[in-house]
């Protein structure tokens, strides 16, 4: 079943351009570069969602969505970066504010829940008790619910009025890969979308990010290609006394994600960190035996996190660094340098996480360590 790969970890990194595609195929038009999502089924069971007329369907989404001027997002672990990615997207391009919370929290915290809200919940397995008993709660307080789950008719499916799907295919390994970037795929679809209706995005806007989301697979190919990188350079990362993540904007989660692989996979202390927070307290930590990952994408913020960068290294810490293309400065001032292909803000998330996938995955393995089934862990947290 792992079709010659070792793990399946390392299969499902491999599977996630395709993946990725599957997540995109039913929500965009590849000869008119439009969005229009399929299937929602605001208020339908589950059961019927195959059998709806799309178009009529696309309708009763779009009523739906006009009524909604907040949104929620709740999740727990990965899938909780995957909503933050999502709070980027959906507050930049539908102007729509987001609120993304950790199940747990949520769920004994009282929130308080405006009229027009909807209540997103994300999740892989469809089964995290907090996540279930987030969206129950939601519902009971009258808010509109929307679940993104990879397994279809599992219960937090069944709860919730309104279903998005990762398209991923089964996700064995217990470090959630496919699952991950399938789910920001899917909210680059849904906030374009949203976004459309809501009037703050036009059309060519609409063209333009599509054909960046459509691109996305293939470019995925391409980085892929640093599986043999760290398979070589693990021996000499895993010396480091620790790991501090770092991003900005949508680079952020994907430093909170990096941290969380690397300490699930190779029980290495890491931390992932908003670039700009470095000052308030972490900078403190770094010296030679600390290594610093920085995920700099070229956006808007790049310049910023460069000169987080710079202090970092000012201070001794040892730089992996990711970048867009051939960057001369960040090769320059970085032990590992790691490319993405140029891409829009909206889809560097997509491409920037794999190498942090593959740079925890070898770790792990030189260290000897469970890759699919980590010490302590379940793949499905179904109890709190
Ligand atoms: O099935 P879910 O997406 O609800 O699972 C949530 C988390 O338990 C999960 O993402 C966990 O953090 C992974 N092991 C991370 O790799």
């Amino acid at each position: 079943e792992k079709q010659g790969y070792t793990h399946y970890m390392l299969k499902e990194i491999y599977e996630q351009p395709r993946a990725v595609a599957a997540a995109i195929e039913p929500h965009v038009n590849p000869e008119f570069f439009s969005v229009a999502l399929k299937n929602i089924g605001f208020g339908q069971s589950v059961q019927k969602l195959e059998e709806l007329d799309s178009k009529a369907d696309w309708e009763k989404t779009k009523e739906v969505l006009k009524n909604i001027d907040r949104v929620f997002i709740i999740a727990c672990g990965t899938s909780n970066y995957a909503g933050m990615v999502g709070k980027y997207l959906i507050e930049q391009l539908a102007k729509v504010p987001v609120e993304v919370d950790i199940a747990s929290e949520f769920r004994y915290r009282n929130p308080v829940i405006p009229p027009k809200s909807l209540v997103m919940t994300i999740s892989q397995s469809g089964e995290t008790a907090d996540t279930l008993a987030a969206i129950r709660m939601a519902k009971e307080m009258g808010a509109t619910t929307l679940s993104i789950c990879n397994v279809r008719n599992s219960t937090i499916d069944r709860e919730a009025d309104g279903h998005l799907y990762m398209n991923s295919g089964p996700e064995i390994g217990v470090a959630s890969t496919k699952a991950f970037t399938s789910t920001m795929a899917v909210l680059n679809c849904f906030a374009i979308g949203f976004a459309r209706l809501r009037g703050t995005m036009d059309e060519a806007t609409e063209k333009e990010l599509v054909k960046s989301l459509l691109a996305v697979p293939s470019q995925m190919e391409g980085v892929l290609a640093y599986d043999k990188y760290f398979e070589e350079a693990a021996s000499k990362l895993k010396l480091f006394r620790g790991f501090l993540y770092m991003g900005r904007g949508s680079s952020f989660p994907i430093a909170m994600e990096g941290a969380l692989k690397l300490k699930e996979l190779a029980y290495m202390h890491a931390e992932g960190y908003a670039a700009g927070e470095m000052k308030h307290g972490p900078l403190a930590l770094i010296d030679e035996r600390m290594a610093i990952v920085m995920v700099a994408p070229t956006d808007h913020l790049y310049e910023k996190t460069i000169s987080n960068l710079e202090e970092a290294r000012a201070r001794g810490g040892k730089v992996i660094s990711i970048g867009t293309g051939d960057n001369e400065k960040l090769r320059a001032i970085s032990e590992h340098y790691l490319a993405i292909p140029k891409a829009h803000w909206t889809t560097n998330s997509i491409l920037t996480v794999i190498p942090l996938q593959l740079m925890s995955y070898h770790l792990a393995c030189n260290l000897g360590y469970d890759v699919d089934q980590p010490r302590n862990l379940a793949k499905s947290v179904t109890v709190e």
